[in-house]
């Protein structure tokens, strides 16, 4: 693979990042990772950032008497954080209030004013402040078809994009590219939506008297540009530009694949590659689209008001007891129910006990039976049943290795299960080798083999668990990838229940 371009959504700065926003950067890191580390793609280019415009930023940054700008600088900070603490390794961070975005977006508009594409009309309907969402006909209740909070009525002169035009280019689009919107229940749901709606255009401006802070329309001084046309754009303004002749020019597109929640599907692979269509440039290869952390029944969110905080788990279990527990808990694509015992269980059995148990008595084995010199040879001629075994599932595993994520269906809990059977059965090979038998006889051809094949096994699989954490592959390594052991500290101590 020549170059691989992986993006996130870029979240909201209206309050701090919680739990789910975590969730779909550790899952980019991770697939960002496994191309450099795993697959050695050397162009590898991971996107994400912040959505810094629009009505709900606007209102809260009044709550707290901020001018936007202000409130956004500060909350932007938020995220960096968060994401540096999680060692999230991405390559560029766009914020939509860079000048290099405002003027893409400028760009964007005029061409497909230009076009015919774009086009002012009356607007009359529906509006979900909190989701800055419209929706042209209400039910008799008046509430958010999604948030299920009291819409309000608007009626006012607007710009619309298109979309109605290219609805049927879509269809034929999606039918034949079954890789452009995963998993598969997301992709049968968009094409069964096409086939039973018929697109409305879009509204893409917001006049100013209402809602200032956005980019302005380059052919109207009285609007804004609507937060999700402007949102959407980042994907392509991160990484390309238009020429003379309005050609779009980027090193990086069309994107391999982008991530985001199922919450924001019909934007993503609905309005997007139509936007996309209309300016002549070319869809991303996939749509991933991942279920959603739930705390009890309901989906985590701000306004349900039941977020997690990512920062306190991370100071409670470590960043990659959260990267694991994320990405083995659930199928991506799945919804995940988020509980204390759920993490607990899983940092207690798969971390401390058969990832921790491992290192901890790999490395004791090294220092108490040869000091600090690490064996490394293992005598191939001379193996026993045991490690023969052993040695096959590493094979076998690494035979599969350059495939486990087997992309775009992105299956990081199949990969880990896998990972894990290896730990587990290194694990038994201990106990079945019985070391302590082998020193107390004095079997020391016997004892090097087995502690070679430990060592070689487990730097085995701190390459294989590196996309996934990080911090814990290169712990293993500097105790026991050299040639000489270098002790740490226990890397999953055990955590006893509150309860
Ligand atoms: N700003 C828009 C996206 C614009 S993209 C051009 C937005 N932002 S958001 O802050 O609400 O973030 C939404 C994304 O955060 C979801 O699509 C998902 O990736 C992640 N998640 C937010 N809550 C989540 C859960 N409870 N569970 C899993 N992921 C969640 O929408």
């Amino acid at each position: 693979m020549e170059k691989f371009y992986i993006t996130t959504p870029l979240y909201y700065v209206n309050a701090e990042p919680h739990l789910g926003h975590a969730y779909t950067n550790i899952a980019a890191d991770t697939i960002a990772r496994y191309m450099r580390r795993i697959l050695g793609v050397h162009n590898v280019w991971f996107l994400t950032g912040t959505d810094e415009h629009g009505q709900k930023i606007e209102r809260a940054a009044r709550e707290l008497n901020l001018i936007p700008q202000e409130f956004v600088d500060k909350m932007v900070l938020k995220f960096k954080e968060l994401w540096e603490k999680l060692n999230i390794s991405y390559d560029d961070f766009i914020r939509t209030t860079e000048p290099r975005h405002v003027k893409f977006v400028e760009k964007v508009l005029e061409i497909l004013f230009k076009k015919g594409d774009i086009y002012l009309s009356d607007y009359q309907g529906w509006y979900c402040i909190p989701c800055e969402t419209f929706w042209t006909e209400s039910n008799s209740d008046n509430l958010c078809p999604d948030c299920k909070r009291p819409l309000e009525r608007i009626k006012e002169k607007n710009y619309f994009f298109r979309l109605s035009k290219y609805q049927d280019w879509l269809l034929d689009y999606i039918e034949k590219h079954p890789d452009f919107i995963k998993p598969p229940s997301r992709y049968g749901e968009v094409l069964s939506f096409l086939n039973l709606n018929r697109l409305n255009d879009l509204c893409i401006s917001r006049p100013k008297d209402r809602l200032s802070w956005g980019i302005p329309i380059p052919f109207s001084k009285e609007h804004v540009t609507y937060v999700w046309f402007d949102a959407l754009m980042n994907y392509i303004s991160a990484v390309g530009y238009f020429d003379d002749n309005e050609r779009y020019i980027s090193k990086w597109w069309p994107a391999e694949i982008q991530l985001i929640g199922k919450d924001i599907l019909r934007q993503h692979a609905i309005y997007w590659p139509i936007i996309l269509n209309a300016l002549g440039i070319q869809s991303p290869k996939t749509i991933f689209a991942h279920g959603w952390w739930m705390v009890g029944e309901s989906k985590m969110s701000k306004s349900k008001g039941n977020i997690v905080s990512p920062f306190e788990v991370i100071s409670q279990y470590s960043v990659d007891a959260l990267r694991y527990f994320l990405l083995r808990e659930v199928s991506f694509g799945m919804d995940g129910i988020f509980s204390e015992e759920a993490i607990l269980r899983r940092y207690n059995s798969d971390l401390a006990n058969d990832l921790g148990n491992l290192v901890y008595r790999v490395v004791n084995m090294i220092e108490k039976y040869f000091g600090l010199q690490i064996p490394q040879e293992i005598d191939m001629k001379n193996l026993d049943d045991l490690t023969n075994k052993l040695l096959i599932k590493m094979e076998d595993l690494v035979k599969k290795e350059p495939f486990y994520l087997q992309l775009p269906a992105v299956n990081f809990n199949d990969a880990l299960e896998n990972i894990w059977d290896l730990i587990n059965t290194a694990n038994k090979y201990i106990e079945d080798k019985k070391p302590w038998i082998l020193s107390r006889e004095n079997r020391i051809v016997e004892l090097r083999n087995f502690v070679a094949t430990l060592v070689k096994v487990l730097n085995k699989i701190a390459e294989l668990i590196s996309p996934f954490m990080p911090q814990t592959s290169n712990s293993i390594l500097e105790q026991i990838g050299k040639n000489s052991l270098k002790k740490g500290l226990p890397l999953f101590p055990r955590i006893d229940p509150k309860y």
